[in-house]
């Protein structure tokens, strides 16, 4: 029922749109299975992203799969730990993303992994990656412009370790590494 396409899109996007947000992978000998969520405040018009998690972690479940890891793409940190609060104990992992801007709350409630923004990956010295001129301008006059990776900049590598057994998140850290060599790791706290 999950694999009818290979395009991925958030989960909770209408049925008739083509592809998927949830998809199981064999991940050494165990199945995984991976949720693209997308939020509703500031994004664009989707279904209800929590009744989407509320049906398809259900029928997860019912099909035995205990390792579940949620990509919840939105702007608001609230409904990203609004779906932990509603799913913590029943899924492995669940990580914000969209903001670009990497967060400092991992943590692990309830063997549920949970960080509200991953950050991004690439240009660190601009506007979200993107070369600072386009945002600036949109912001000055109001005009929309087509965003670009700028040719230099500094950089930044981001992202988040999940160790999961038997569905269960037992430890996280997160790594921020500069394009300089500085790399921080932070571990996830525990509650
Ligand atoms: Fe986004």
């Amino acid at each position: 029922m999950f694999d009818k396409f290979e395009l991925l899109r958030p989960h909770n996007y209408p049925a008739e749109v083509s592809g998927t947000g949830c998809k199981v992978y064999e991940v050494a000998g165990e199945k995984l299975a991976v949720l693209n969520l997308m939020g509703h405040y500031a994004m664009p018009m989707v279904g209800n992203p929590f009744r989407c998690a509320t049906e398809t972690i259900a029928a997860l479940r019912e099909e035995g799969i205990k390792n579940i890891f949620i990509d919840m793409h939105a702007e608001a940190t609230s409904e990203k730990r609004g779906l932990l609060m509603m799913f913590k104990s029943q899924v492995s992992a669940i990580v914000g993303t969209h903001t670009h801007v990497g967060t400092d709350d991992l943590q692990i409630d309830a063997n549920t992994g949970y960080l509200s923004d991953i950050g991004l990956t690439g240009c660190r010295d601009n506007v979200i990656g993107m070369d600072a001129k386009t945002p600036i301008r949109r912001f000055m006059t109001g005009l929309p412009g087509r965003f670009e990776v700028p040719e230099k900049c500094r950089s930044i590598l981001q992202m988040v370790i999940f160790d999961i057994t038997d569905g269960r998140c037992e430890n996280a850290f997160k790594i921020k590494r500069f394009d300089d060599g500085r790399e921080f790791v932070t571990q996830a706290w525990m509650d």
